[in-house]
């Protein structure tokens, strides 16, 4: 695995590599890899010639200066993880290198932004938008890989590459959950052995809240959903919403769209966790 900080540097070997294969698979992380991030990784270089991966935690995606200050940064370690899922080229760039000077786009995703992460994370969708738009321009690859627990940015990201007639196939990738069903995330790492051993209650309810999909209206499930998670007394609930797929507008009624979606946002501690489940 080659290891580039610079875009110039990163940008001369791919054009070289582009001579002679044909598509480039990539993973854009911040780092703190796990199982989730390895899973679409392997995909990816399944899938394609070359698998480029970045690591970059994006300040200006967060919208709490708390989380970003703490987002763990192990790049020994993850640089290690690369090595073993066969990544050829890892991109690490500096803040310097990705912004030396501000970006002040704006992005409008229309209602899809402005429900649940987007209402509660203000700012951090267009965020999110710049830093994979411009590593798009970077790495000009095939195919690019999320993952489906931050499904309202796979979303977003998908909008984005319309928007832009963006050359690039987002390619989504099932949740990948620990093996008590809590869904894997970087932020895991910072829950305390008290709260991690609590943290699988989500899921656990979820998986509950779907099977009731028959006898219950959205709303009544929304609102059971809700109740349970704010039973347990370690969770600090930002939202709890049923929303379809597409578009992430909460729903009034099961037939108004294919496939809805049941989706959660909560504290637990100090940590902020994500997760959803579709509701068959
Ligand atoms: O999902 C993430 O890790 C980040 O939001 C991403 C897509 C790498 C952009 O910084």
């Amino acid at each position: 695995m080659i290891t580039h900080n610079t875009i110039l540097g990163l940008k001369d070997d791919l054009l070289r590599e582009r001579g002679v294969v044909k598509n480039v698979g990539f993973v854009p992380t911040m780092g703190a890899l796990h199982e989730g991030h390895l899973e679409l990784m392997r995909r990816a270089k399944a899938e394609n010639e070359i698998l480029v991966v970045s690591i970059f935690v994006n300040p200006i995606q967060f919208n709490n200066k708390e989380d970003l200050a703490k987002y763990p940064r192990v790049l020994d370690t993850d640089s290690q993880l690369l090595e073993s899922v066969g990544c050829d080229y890892l991109f690490a760039p500096s803040e310097m290198e990705m912004y030396p000077e501000p970006d002040n786009i704006n992005y409008d995703f229309g209602l899809m932004g402005e429900v649940m992460e987007g209402a509660f994370r203000p700012g951090h969708f267009n965020g999110v938008a710049i830093v994979v738009r411009k590593l798009f321009e970077i790495v000009e690859p095939q195919r690019a890989y999320f993952g489906e627990k931050d499904f309202q940015q796979l979303a977003v990201i998908q909008q984005l590459v319309k928007m832009f007639n963006l050359p690039v196939e987002i390619v989504s990738c099932a949740i990948v959950r620990e093996n008590d069903g809590l869904a894997m995330s970087s932020r895991n790492m910072r829950l305390t052995p008290e709260e991690r051993a609590v943290a699988p209650k989500i899921h656990l309810i979820l998986q509950k809240a779907v099977k009731l999909r028959n006898v219950l209206s959205p709303e009544e499930l929304r609102r059971w959903t809700y109740d349970q998670l704010e039973a347990v007394e370690e969770f600090n609930i930002d939202y709890v919403e049923i929303a379809d797929s597409e578009l992430l507008q909460p729903i009034q009624h099961w037939n108004d769209c294919p496939e809805s979606i049941l989706f959660v946002a909560l504290f637990l501690g100090k940590v902020r966790l994500i997760d959803n489940m579709r509701i068959f």
